[in-house]
């Protein structure tokens, strides 16, 4: 996704914005540019490809500048060029460069208004009319504030927005909706990013920049307005944030280390919600979301997260006894949201910024359902505009395929399930208490499943040159089989498709032959007898098997072409002890084929345009 930076100081201005945009590269881009501001002369530099590639080029020019705005472009309107590269530079003489993340839904009607009035446009991008229609108000208006200001009523969409011009050289100016945008507080200097990482570096007192409001960001102050241009107080948080998340600590790739961080980040997270063997949520106002007479629970999210979702409703249907429904946020959103009172919406998303899910909570919400959030990084908009939060404390997940973070996920959802089973009497204190010191056991079975990926990577090298993969399991292993397959096809471009076991005789059965690989999610869970079943249909068509089973299983071993063992543990456990498997099996598959695993192509972070 689309990433912004800026920067007002006397450090060198170059290196401050190229870091800067390195530091966002993990969100996903196909092309970056900077423009610099010096002794009021606007310049800019575009590249395609890497930053890398805008940096050689910049490095050998000497720039100056007291201050700049970068950015980093994931195409969503126009091809990938340069012409279609941030920042965007217009103007009717003085210059005017502008950065965008989102989009302008009405792009056309303003462009093509602007062609009639003689605007030549030069890219074929919604964010360029941005910039040319700040310049045709400026010619009437009597600031670059207030021109930005008529722009701003114009537009419709979603954005973020940076400005620097040379007709107000001394300032970037900045607006939002929808899309975050952080201000970076400094010591007679200042920054500006749609993203903590690329200016934590810098200083940890942060601003967000609410949806409608203004920020006049000089060298020395910040003003933020409000939506009637009213100059408002504004909080600054002191973020805690270790740098070194976004450091490799000596692995291959950051996807890797995430998945070797996951023992790690599962005993946080035992330690934020469990002690004295009790589950306690204690930063949620239970009486605020109406969570003690919740009789319907509505769980919205995208990709990953809506798979750990599904395995939510398995888990809360089962130990809560709570109606659960599941919908993919783009969906949601479209369908007829119905209230039957006593509804609580869940949105799970690591990133806290997906465009669909944030609609979905806003949507909710006009529709005064409550929602109770599942989210990662904290003071992210779905942070911030939720009801009540539920944090993943996973850290700062770079690789784009979420790894550590669904894992997380997976166990909060645990967690708040049979919180509620005990709380509402479904579970017996005995029942509850022998799932508590099941689930402490987790890390030192994650840790065992580790200690075998030299065996996942043999099974890798064997079958990475398949052109396609079935993942069958069911139950919590249905959507287990879902997120393993989209793991592969994310960062290996190989076509991976999950399905519920019991369905393959509906269709899928037709794919197998000898050349197709079926990962079998079969540990020994209550539905592990129809797995097998299951299996023999995959064998008796020639499908290559490669099962993930529960330990001293010696059964599945006579139809297996390769096997990959987890502990043995309860069925609840299963989804969070197979995920390790299926992770390290698309990463080494991926690495065969000399794939970006960290940075798949076409993909980003956070998806924060619809
Ligand atoms: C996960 O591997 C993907 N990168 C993607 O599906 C992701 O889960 C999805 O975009 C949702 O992101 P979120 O959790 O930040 O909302």
């Amino acid at each position: 996704m689309c990433g912004i930076v800026g920067y007002i100081g006397d450090r060198d201005i170059s290196s401050v914005l190229i870091v800067g945009l390195e530091r966002l590269s993990y969100r996903g881009y196909d092309s970056a540019g900077i423009a610099t501001l010096s002794e009021s002369e606007l310049s800019c530099w575009k590249k395609t490809g890497k930053i890398h590639e805008l940096s050689r080029f910049i490095d050998k020019l000497s720039i100056k500048g007291q201050l700049g705005i970068g950015h980093t472009r994931w195409a969503t309107h126009g091809p990938t060029t340069e012409i279609n590269a941030h920042p965007h530079v217009c103007g009717n003489g003085k210059k005017i460069a502008i950065v965008h993340n989102g989009i302008i839904e009405n792009y056309a009607s303003i462009k093509s208004d602007l062609q009639k009035k003689g605007y030549i446009f030069r890219s074929q991008t919604d964010s360029e009319v941005i910039g040319h229609l700040i310049a045709y108000y400026y010619k009437t208006e009597d600031s670059l504030l207030s021109a930005i200001k008529q722009c701003i009523s114009k537009l419709q969409g979603t954005y973020s927005v940076a400005v620097i011009s040379e007709l107000d050289p001394n300032k970037i100016i900045c607006f939002r909706k929808g899309s975050p945008l952080i201000i970076g507080l400094g010591s007679n200097e200042n920054f500006v990013s749609s993203d903590i990482n690329s200016i934590i570096n810098h200083t940890k007192d942060v601003v967000y920049l609410e949806d409608s409001q203004i920020a006049i960001i000089e060298k020395s102050t910040v003003d933020i307005l409000n939506e009637s241009g009213k100059s408002v107080d504004f909080k600054v948080n002191h973020v805690e944030w270790d740098p070194n998340t976004s450091e490799k600590s000596g692995y291959d790739h950051f996807m890797l280390k995430e998945i070797y961080e996951q023992p790690h980040v599962i005993r946080k997270i035992l330690s934020k919600y469990v002690s004295n063997n009790t589950i306690q949520f204690n930063h949620i106002d239970n009486s605020k979301i109406g969570l003690d007479s919740v009789r319907r629970f509505i769980i919205q999210a995208c990709g990953t997260s809506w798979h750990s979702g599904l395995i939510g409703k398995y888990y809360i249907e089962k130990y809560a006894r709570i109606l659960t429904e599941v919908d993919i946020s783009s969906e949601f959103r479209y369908r007829q949201m119905i209230s039957h009172g006593n509804d609580l919406v869940l949105a799970i998303s690591q990133s806290g910024e997906t465009a669909d899910t944030l609609a979905c909570l806003r949507e909710a919400k006009s529709k005064f359902f409550k929602v109770l959030s599942f989210v990662n990084v904290k003071n992210s908009s779905i942070d911030r505009e939720s009801d009540g939060v539920i944090y993943s404390y996973s850290g700062q997940e770079i690789g784009v395929a979420s790894t550590k973070n669904y894992l997380s996920q997976l166990l909060c959802m645990f967690l708040f399930s049979i919180y509620l089973g005990q709380t509402r009497g479904i579970l017996s204190d005995k029942e509850y208490s022998d799932m508590i010191t099941s689930v402490n056991r987790l890390p030192e079975y994650l840790e065992k499943i580790l200690q075998n990926a030299d065996k996942i990577k043999t099974i890798s090298d064997k079958y990475y040159l398949s052109r396609e993969f079935l993942f069958i399991g069911r139950g919590y292993n249905y959507p287990s089989a879902l997120e393993g397959a989209l793991k592969l096809k994310e960062i290996s471009y190989i076509h991976a498709t999950g399905y519920a076991a019991g369905e393959l005789k509906h269709g899928p059965i037709a794919l197998i032959d000898s050349k197709l690989p079926v990962v079998c999610v079969c540990p020994q869970t209550e539905t592990y007898d129809k797995m097998i079943s299951n299996i023999h249909e995959v064998i008796s068509r020639k499908g290559k098997t490669i099962i993930i089973a529960t330990e001293g299983d010696t059964r599945v071993k006579e139809f297996s072409d390769d096997i990959i063992y987890v502990p043995k543990a309860p069925d609840y456990l299963t989804p969070m002890l197979v995920s390790i498997p299926m992770q390290l099996l698309a990463y080494y598959i991926a690495i065969n084929l000399d794939c970006d695993v960290d940075q798949p192509r076409n993909l980003a972070k956070s998806v924060t345009v619809e």
